[in-house]
């Protein structure tokens, strides 16, 4: 084969892997492993217009989350919480968010439903309305987590965001 044939192949290739890569990068961002709560990151995050954090989040909608990972064993039910970390000087303050009825996992599963068996690949959708009451500017880390019927944990996301107006 002529050198020049193999160095065009390879370039195709590369332009075609990088296309496929940005579009999967398209549904994910990156977030992290927690700090303050224990539990593994999902296979996949995806949070509504957001790629790369800090995720802005407008006032009086809901924050869309979504997630793809394995159930770790056997759950009957399971509960979403979310922490917010915030900053005073050079304390860390946790700030717990009621998530209302959308902490009830179990009901906002998209593709399984409790109990859901070990190994099991569950897709997640989760809501969260952004009350007025943050300030616009504001700037948390937010941990949300998944834990199940014994208060195990079973997922974990660690992500900057700050509030914008709607
Ligand atoms: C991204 O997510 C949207 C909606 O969830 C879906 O329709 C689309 O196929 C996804 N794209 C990729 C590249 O996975
Ligand atoms: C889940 O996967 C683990 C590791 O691959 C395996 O040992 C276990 O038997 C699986 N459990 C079920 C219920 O499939
Ligand atoms: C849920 O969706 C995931 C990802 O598409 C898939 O791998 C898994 O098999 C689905 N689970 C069920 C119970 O349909």
């Amino acid at each position: 084969m002529h050198p020049s044939s193999i160095a065009d192949k390879m370039f195709r290739f590369v332009v075609l892997f990088a296309a496929l890569l940005a579009l999967a990068a398209a549904n994910t961002t990156q977030v992290s492993q927690c700090q303050h709560n224990q539990g593994a990151l999902p296979r996949n995050t995806h949070i509504q217009g957001c790629t790369r954090p800090p995720c802005a989040l407008p006032q009086l909608r809901d924050a869309i989350i979504n997630m793809e990972f394995v159930a770790p064993r056997r759950m009957t039910s399971m509960r979403t919480l979310a922490t917010a970390y915030m900053r005073v000087g050079s304390t860390t303050i946790p700030v717990p968010y009621d998530l209302g009825a959308n902490s009830v996992t179990c009901n906002h599963l998209t593709n399984a439903s409790c109990p859901v068996s070990a190994n099991q690949t569950l897709r997640y959708t989760l809501r969260m309305f952004i009350e007025a009451f943050f300030p616009v500017g504001t700037e948390v880390t937010v941990e949300f987590r998944i834990v199940d019927q014994s208060n195990a944990p079973v997922v974990c996301v660690r992500v900057p965001i700050r509030i914008v107006s709607p």
